[in-house]
């Protein structure tokens, strides 16, 4: 049930009964929640975060929340107290502008005196003061009251929306009688609409519309529609408002160049007027919607809400979430709940998104699953999508499907994606990451590789005209160079010219992918040609660069710097885009540097299929870790980017795995926590979520290879359950201690046998299995060994995939040493 400890044995019976009372005496809260109850939507919700907190089932499309103004890209800044609508669907956590929120409805009580152009309409003018203290929010569910008394909760099943207000007996506005007045208003949070139209349904009361709108990270236009009808009350007056005026015809139009400034310039939408209602001061409001038309926005919700019946669904939504939980079972061995909180809130934010709108693609149908805001997979390729195939290996599977049949009609796999539009790249052609993951992790069911190897080779191989939305830029650089120069000379395609050093790094990595998928499928030529590509992040390492720090040499020498075409190299401060030096001066605009979102400092750590080779090239292991201590207690280290995430991991390729517990802890809480700040950047659609579910559970991945590297979890046992195989993992804590002072493996058995490596494999979660580990006050030897480490191509690595203790058969990734085609010179 995801909650604590379930077994059928009397002893384990005892024994959890045990834990129980333990766990009440040392003063944390009553055991026995399920991860359900622990999920907290509205961590998250302020300090950039711009978490999501409203209603949505697991990847629904229908996301019900509040929307104000502040940090409003999730719709709900908890920091800021306004509310003017809520609206139906939005995006978690993303960095680009607001998203979605299109066609918000609000609610009063009645108009003074009776007048329906007393009734407010713009939403600057509407928009009205929560009571503080008002939002609840659980998975599936949103309660929020504002100081005009009206109460809103909101539930959702898949394409429809579900309110419930609650109107005080006495209106608080002077001379008016309880007659609500609900309006819906046809503009969208980023305020981008350049179409519109809305029918008024005087009669029944049901209002019917759409319209033409920006996505909030990408290019071009999505069209929406939704279809809204509402119960409870008798409909006294109906019709449509533009400006701050109400009038009763029943239909409205706006065309793009209608007039001189853009249609968003103008509020307007329609509104409907009650008696008084019958039952509780309740009405119902339904909203179903839909990107192909207002019809099908109708059939959605009446297909699915057919009854109005408000608690039905609420109970379906948590059953919905439930189940997603339930694979996870964690005995918490008397940690504090914020651990707990911080843990299963990160899970759900993971299920968030992307979201399932197969049957609503306007453009093809193909019969395959169908999911949008992949908002971005440079976000979300490194842990939101590892954490899926952990947990939810269905979903994950429908996602790939979804991918490559995005590439099949539109030529690209995206590196971002939303409402049916092209988003920006960031880096790399980061899908490639994702598709081999899959494969590397049993994600199978209905996947046609050689189409996914077509599309990742299309990545490495051809230029888009537009490599901003897709694809790479300056692939001809890359191919004859083995680089990205600073002030590329580029003539197959446009797109931003910067971050040469963090593309070629990506890049690198991506073909790092490439070759291996090559490789599993028999394409050798292919996989030696992308294998030595992957080794370009070498071209910009400038072996003699320095770092210096406030007039102070940091001690360490070789960093990636730019280059130019002609081979010279550039300069930029290892510490440039740090917190130590004009943080924000690498985001993605023309003006942006050399590296994005990060320092050099950060990149030269990329090289996650070669770390062998990385330490080697930065002076050996002792070096190397001297270096990444630096990197975590220097302050350039930012952890609320994705990037940032891998680094915490890195000593296990030194042979150090307790200090990457160690940073772990360092992080976790202080920077993931259970309060409504508890994220340190950007959720980007739940990866900070999956970074802290990950690393709570005690082993993260590294993307796009068959590894996760090990540490103890957070909490004494961990289970999972495998939904391809039905198989249960569990990693357990013997001598766990809940206030962490013990964090450091002493020794390891897996099923009973000795297990000395640092990592595992994908193939523990299929077959299941007990990990144990032994912990102790102080580091030991145990994972340290070069034959320990995760496999690499260079000097430390090694070729061995079979695992320790159990049989390796069927699982794929049978590593061969390629041959190096480079020189070690400053190996040790
Ligand atoms: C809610 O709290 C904020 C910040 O403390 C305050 O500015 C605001 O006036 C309060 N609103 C209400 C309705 O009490
Ligand atoms: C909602 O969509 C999911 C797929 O994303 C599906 O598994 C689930 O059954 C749907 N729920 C309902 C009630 O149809
Ligand atoms: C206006 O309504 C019609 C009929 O429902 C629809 O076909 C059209 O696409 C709508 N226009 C916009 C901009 O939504
Ligand atoms: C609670 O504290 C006692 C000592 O006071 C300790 O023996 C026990 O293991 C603790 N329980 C848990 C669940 O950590
Ligand atoms: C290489 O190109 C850069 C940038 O145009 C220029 O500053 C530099 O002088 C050139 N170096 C050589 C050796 O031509
Ligand atoms: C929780 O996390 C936030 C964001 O990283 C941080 O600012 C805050 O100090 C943390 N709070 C606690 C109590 O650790
Ligand atoms: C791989 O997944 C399939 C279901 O997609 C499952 O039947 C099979 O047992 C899994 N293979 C392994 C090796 O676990
Ligand atoms: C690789 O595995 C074989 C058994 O298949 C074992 O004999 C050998 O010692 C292993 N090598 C390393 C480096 O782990």
């Amino acid at each position: 049930m995801g909650d604590v400890m379930r077994k059928t044995s009397s002893t384990a019976l005892w024994l959890s009964l045990l834990a129980f009372a333990n766990a009440q005496k040392n003063g944390s809260q009553p055991r026995g929640k399920s991860g359900y109850e622990y999920v907290d939507p509205l961590i998250g919700t302020s300090n950039g975060g711009h978490v999501f907190p409203g209603a949505t089932l697991p990847f629904g499309m229908a996301k019900a929340g509040p929307d104000g103004f502040g940090e409003n890209q999730g719709g709900f800044d908890s920091a800021d107290n306004m509310v003017y609508g809520f609206s139906h669907m939005h995006d978690s956590g993303t960095g680009g502008s607001a998203s979605l929120g299109n066609f918000p409805i609000f609610a009063q009580s009645g108009c003074p005196n009776d007048d329906i152009q007393a009734c407010q309409y713009p939403y600057f003018v509407r928009a009205t003061e929560r009571v503080n203290g008002s939002a609840h929010a659980r998975p599936g569910y949103f309660d929020i009251t504002l100081v005009n008394n009206i109460r809103t909760e909101m539930t959702v099943t898949n394409h429809t929306a579900l309110y419930r207000f609650t109107f005080p007996e006495t209106p608080v506005t002077p001379n008016t009688k309880l007659n609500p007045h609900i309006l819906v208003d046809l503009r969208d949070l980023p305020n981008t609409k350049s179409a519109s139209n809305v029918t008024v349904h005087a009669k029944s009361g049901r209002i019917t519309g759409g319209g033409e709108y920006s996505p909030s990270f990408g290019i071009g236009t999505y069209r929406s529609y939704f279809c809204l009808d509402f119960i409870g009350a008798a409909v006294k007056d109906a019709g449509v408002w533009s400006n701050s005026r109400a009038s009763r015809a029943y239909s409205l139009k706006t065309n793009p160049g209608d007039r001189r400034k853009t249609p968003s310039d103008r509020p307007e939408g329609g509104w409907v007027q009650f008696e008084k209602p019958s039952q509780g001061n309740q009405i119902l409001a339904r909203v179903g919607m839909s990107f192909v038309s207002e019809d099908q926005a109708c059939t959605n919700a009446e297909q699915e809400v057919p009854k109005p019946d408000f608690d039905f669904h609420v109970q379906a939504a948590e059953a919905a979430w439930r189940s997603k939980f339930d694979v996870i079972t964690i005995e918490d061995g008397g940690v504090s709940d914020v651990f707990l909180k911080a843990f299963w809130s990160g899970v759900y934010r993971s299920m968030i998104s992307p979201q399932d709108y197969t049957g609503e693609n306007p453009f093809w149908n193909s019969g395959e699953p169908y999911y949008d805001s992949f908002y971005c997979i440079w976000d979300s390729f490194r842990s939101i999508h590892p954490l899926l195939t952990l947990l939810d290996p269905h979903s994950q599977t429908r996602m790939v499907r979804s991918l490559l049949d995005i590439y099949k009609h539109q030529g690209w796999l995206p590196d971002c994606r939303m409402s049916f539009c092209k988003g920006n790249t960031q880096g790399g052609s980061n899908a490639d990451i994702v598709i081999v993951d899959a494969y590397l992790k049993n994600i199978s069911l209905g996947i046609d590789w050689n189409l996914a190897y077509e599309a990742v080779v299309k990545d490495a191989e051809v230029e888009p005209p537009n490599w901003d939305v897709e694809g790479r830029g300056g692939l001809e650089s890359w191919k004859t160079l083995g680089y990205i120069p600073t002030e590329n000379l580029d003539i197959q395609g446009v797109g931003t010219e910067s971050r040469s050093i963090s593309r070629t790094v990506e890049y690198a990595y991506n073909d790092f992918v490439i070759a291996t998928l090559a490789r599993e499928l028999g394409h050798t030529a292919d996989y030696q040609k992308y294998l030595s590509r992957s080794g370009n992040w070498k071209n910009m390492f400038k072996p003699d660069q320095r770092s210096i720090v406030n007039g102070v040499d940091t001690g360490f020498e070789g960093f990636l710097q730019p280059r130019y075409l002609n081979g010279t190299w550039g300069y930029q401060d290892p510490i440039f885009c740090s917190p130590l030096q004009e943080f924000t001066g690498c985001y993605l605009n023309p003006s942006g540097r050399e590296t994005y979102e990060g320092p050099v400092w950060l990149y030269t750590f990329f090289v996650p299929g070669d770390m062998a080779t990385l330490i080697s090239t930065l002076g050996g292991r002792d070096r190397f870790v001297q270096r990444l201590n630096w990197f975590h207690e220097s302050g350039v280290l930012y952890i609320g980017d994705e990037q940032a995430f891998l680094k915490v991991f890195l000593y296990h390729y030194a042979g150090r795995p307790a200090l990457s517990a160690e940073r772990a802890h360092q992080y976790i809480p202080s920077q993931f926590n259970d309060t409504v700040n508890g994220i340190p950047g950007n959720d980007d659609s739940g990866a900070m979520g999956s970074f802290e579910a990950f690393v709570m559970m005690g082993f993260f991945p590294n993307a796009g290879q068959d590894v996760y590297f090990i540490i103890p979890p957070f909490f004494e046992s961990v289970s999972i359950k495998n939904g391809q195989t039905g198989k249960t993992a569990t990693v357990r804590n013997i001598n766990f201690d809940p206030a962490h002072k013990s964090i450091y493996i002493q020794s390891a058995t897996l099923n009973g046998v000795p297990y000395t490596r640092n990592w595992l494999q994908h193939s523990f979660f299929l077959d299941g299995g007990v990990l144990e580990l032994t912990l102790g006050p102080q580091e030991s030897a145990w994972g340290t060994r070069p034959e320990d480490v995760p496999p690499s191509l260079g000097p430390f690595g090694h070729g061995n995939w079979t695992v320790q203790g159990r049989s390796a058969t069927g699982v794929k990734g049978a590593w061969q040493m390629p041959k190096m085609d480079w020189d070690l010179s400053r190996g040790q």
